[in-house]
């Protein structure tokens, strides 16, 4: 029998990079498609050393259902390292999610009815694009440039649109790379302000700041409008799927209700285990190592871009995280794309990470899983696959 789905799954694209996943896992084909962090970052051996204290000390807590809201000791440390850089948030503020992907889904439950506008930076990830699509909202893309947001697009978005929230990425968003300054940062909280728009600030790439100087979140600019996203998926593990959200008042309470009724709680033994790797290690130290790892990988290739690719392709120069951004000059990708895949490397075209008219002349590179060698060649092979395409 073939069941009848309803609207809002029939609505959802399907996801286009896992089928570019498929063809990027080839032995011969170095892959810049992916999005993951690097595996030989992951603290395996103090993981297994977390993970058998917690059992060994207090298997009967560990093993049981726990908190919708979280793990105590777990939802203070996110605060107290809030505190830390200046925010005012306390451990009832922390809403632990089962990766900040769940987060999304529970903005999105919470605040979207169907048709309301959803205010999204373009190119935007493709992730939230996809956690929001159940809701059937109506996405009004706003362009990014180098800096951040295009802030008069924002503005006349936020003012004619009335969006329920903008959705953004400021540090070295995915796919783009691209970091807000200071005054964009500024700029958008003001207009949150003015317009009272919901700023939801997803920041799980923000402490891999590995060049530039580090900038004010949204939320200490405007506190009242933010709801803030965060993550151990890039700073320990993503198989934890342990994130987290930071909201106020009555947000709080409706989002505690809509992830009762989704999952009851984040996984309490992960949580626990999470929570004894972060007081038995120094977690700044691994930041740091990570921090360095992906910092050459980028400088290695934008060493290789500069080198190999023909004149009229522009990219990012990100500071942080794991992706960088290109612009073809007008070339198709999906064309670089089939003849790239056949010259043996990978990425992933642009055009899905719009939600309004796609440039079909961009694509997304991800730099943290590959050595620099790997990356010499595979961006020499892109160049090449681009000068095909000219030819
Ligand atoms: C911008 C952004 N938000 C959220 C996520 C989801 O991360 P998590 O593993 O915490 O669910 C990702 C993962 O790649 C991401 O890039």
């Amino acid at each position: 029998m073939k069941p009848t789905f309803a609207d809002r799954i029939n609505d959802v694209p399907r996801s286009f990079l896992r089928e570019i996943l498929k063809v990027a896992v080839r032995d011969d084909v170095i892959s810049f498609a992916g999005g993951l962090p690097n595996r030989a970052l992951f603290p395996a051996a103090a993981i297994r050393a977390a993970a058998d204290a917690v059992l060994t000390s207090d298997a009967g807590a560990v093993l049981q259902y726990g908190s919708s809201e979280g793990y105590a000791p777990l939802r203070e440390w996110i605060a107290a390292r809030y505190r830390a850089r200046g925010l005012d948030v306390a451990a009832d503020d922390v809403l632990v999610t089962t990766g900040s992907q769940q987060g999304l889904d529970l903005i999105g439950k919470v605040l979207l009815n169907e048709r309301d506008v959803v205010a999204i930076e373009e190119p935007g990830y493709l992730g939230a694009i996809q956690a929001f699509s159940i809701y059937r909202p109506r996405f009004a893309g706003v362009p990014l440039t180098q800096g951040g947001v295009d802030i008069d697009r924002l503005a006349h978005v936020l003012r004619t649109d009335r969006p329920r929230l903008f959705y953004t990425v400021p540090n070295f968003q995915n796919p783009s790379g691209v970091t807000y300054s200071a005054s964009r940062r500024e700029a958008v909280a003001r207009l949150a302000r003015d317009t009272g728009t919901l700023l939801v600030e997803d920041d799980p790439y923000g402490e891999l700041r590995f060049a530039g100087e580090a900038q004010p979140s949204m939320a200490s600019l405007a506190p009242a409008h933010t709801v803030m996203l965060g993550s151990f998926s890039k700073i320990v593990a993503p198989s934890f799927r342990v994130g987290w959200l930071v909201a106020h008042g009555e947000l709080m309470e409706r989002l505690v209700i809509a992830r009762q009724a989704a999952d009851l709680h984040t996984s309490e033994i992960t949580q626990r285990i999470l929570y004894r790797y972060l007081g038995d290690n120094d977690i700044d130290e691994h930041i740091r190592h990570i921090r360095d790892c992906y910092g050459g990988q980028c400088r290695a290739m934008l060493d290789a871009l500069a080198r190999e690719f023909p004149a009229g392709c522009r990219h990012t120069e990100p500071e942080g995280g794991m992706f960088l951004w290109i612009d073809l000059g007008g070339r198709s990708s999906m064309a670089v794309f089939d003849h790239a895949i056949a010259n043996g490397v990978a990425f992933v075209p642009g055009h899905p990470f719009y939600t309004g008219e796609p440039r079909t002349d961009t694509l997304r590179l991800n730099f943290s899983c590959s050595g620099a060698d790997a990356i010499g060649e595979g961006i020499r092979r892109l160049g090449e696959s681009i000068r095909a395409i000219d030819a």
